[in-house]
């Protein structure tokens, strides 16, 4: 397994390209299971879990053709061979789930696996099944499998989600696009991932209204056509990297970052007084003091602040001048870099889903342990401004979410590179 070393080496400057979406891209995927006709996304991040959704699709007797080095998938499943989705690649990514909705929508029958935990929480998939049922599919789960079918396809409905979920949101409306009548989905998701889907969708001949809002409304129609979308920039990858300057110092260009699709954290950021500017090729952060403020941050559904932006936000908060509280309110267990801060002598207090940070001059490099996609991130981010060198450990967490990373930092001064095992 790789790792990943960095040595504190002053403030950063220069320019960091921001890639497509992950979790937009792994939910547009899937989309290719509604029509017979070919779907072409474009600005397509190249990643692990890409290549993972890529798998599990040709699976299913879809075709995905990564063209110009990965950043165009051209996806076409007019000929579906199988509708199961095996555990041994859904078990590798949670996203997998969003093959059910469309399968059932378009072929009326699906069988899944459900894709068990994973590091950061239990992280069920009822919301998805009952919205599902509520759209008529008939679900039996057995043998760690959902079996599911539609007979006569799926009817329009009204359907309440109890708790905001962005997966269980998308694969409603996927879903619902095919479905007989006018579903409404209420306490849909926000999330900037599901604005994309439903553009995707709407090129494709769907008719959606409200995506964004917490109101849904899906006229099904007979069939989809084909589309070309362009995937939306990384909100997340964004955030990452704004705070690479805000913790080392210096000022960084994100190429293409866009401040709508991040207002809640730089809202934080700024009060942590870092300042941000748009410019024409996107965003500018620079730290204005020697240090950060530090700041409280709760994490929310879209618009608030994203839970998977908190872990390296504490990072930032390790070495501010004062005490920050940060409520992790989506998450059960997502505080699993704090152990590993500590160890490079962050002083953080963890009660159930509040961390109290406790700022201190400098951290000290260590050896660390990646332990999920942000965690790992959070790790590096908080070694370019340490005292000493610091080596992360099992970084394949990291090429889930993250397209070079020591070639983006690494060109803006910090010093970094990935040890070969
Ligand atoms: C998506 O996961 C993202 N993944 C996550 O990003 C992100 O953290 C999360 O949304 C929240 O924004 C992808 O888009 C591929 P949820 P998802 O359904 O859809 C509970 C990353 O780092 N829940 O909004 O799985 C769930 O346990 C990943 O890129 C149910 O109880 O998240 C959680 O507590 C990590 N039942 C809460 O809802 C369900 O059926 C929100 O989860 C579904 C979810």
């Amino acid at each position: 397994m790789d790792s990943i070393v960095v040595a504190g080496n002053g403030p950063l400057h220069g320019q960091i390209p921001i890639a497509g979406a992950k979790n937009a891209c792994l939910t547009l995927m899937p989309a290719t299971l509604l029509t017979d006709q070919p779907l072409t996304l474009t600005n397509a991040p190249r990643l692990s879990d890409i290549r993972t959704m890529t798998e599990l699709l040709g699976s299913l007797g879809a075709e995905v053709a990564s063209l110009q080095q990965g950043q165009v998938l051209a996806l076409s499943s007019h000929d579906l061979t199988s509708h199961r989705a095996d555990y041994e690649i859904v078990r590798k990514m949670r996203a997998s789930i969003l093959v059910l909705g469309p399968m059932l929508a378009r072929d009326g029958h699906a069988v899944v696996s459900l894709p068990g935990g994973c590091a950061i929480g239990a992280r069920p998939v009822d919301l998805h099944l009952r919205a599902l049922e509520a759209l008529g599919a008939e679900l039996d789960l057995r043998d760690g499998y959902v079996h599911a079918t539609a007979p006569g396809g799926l009817k329009a409905a009204r359907f309440e989600f109890p708790i905001v979920s962005v997966g269980a949101t998308e694969n409603a409306l996927m879903a619902a696009t095919l479905a007989k009548g006018t579903t409404v989905l209420v306490n849909a998701a926000r999330e900037p991932e599901i604005v994309d889907l439903a553009q995707c969708l709407r090129r494709m001949g769907a008719q959606i209204e409200g995506e964004g809002t917490s109101t849904i409304t899906v006229q099904g129609v007979d069939s989809l056509g084909g589309a070309t979308h362009p995937v939306v920039t990384d909100r997340i990858e964004l955030g990452t990297y704004m705070l690479a300057p805000a913790i080392a110092g210096g000022s960084v260009e994100c190429l293409g970052g866009r401040l709508d699709l991040v207002q809640a954290f730089v809202d934080k950021l700024e009060a942590a007084g870092v300042e941000v500017e748009e410019t024409a090729l996107g965003l500018r952060v620079t730290r204005k003091s020697d240090r950060l403020q530090a700041v409280n941050v709760a994490t929310e559904p879209f618009p608030g602040f994203p839970t998977d932006l908190q872990a390296q936000f504490m990072a930032a908060m390790c070495t501010a001048d004062g005490v920050s509280l940060l409520e992790e309110h989506i998450f059960e267990n997502r505080f699993m870099h704090a152990p590993e801060l500590m160890r490079m002598g962050a002083q953080i207090d963890v009660h159930g889903g509040t961390a109290t940070v406790t700022g201190v001059e400098k951290l000290r490099g260590a050896p660390v342990m990646a332990t999920d996609l942000r965690a790992s991130v959070s790790l590096i981010l908080a070694a370019l401004a340490a005292e000493g060198e610091t080596v992360v450990s099992r970084v394949y967490h990291l090429d889930r979410g993250y397209e070079h990373v020591v070639r983006k930092l690494g060109a803006c001064g910090a010093k970094i590179e990935r040890i070969k095992a």
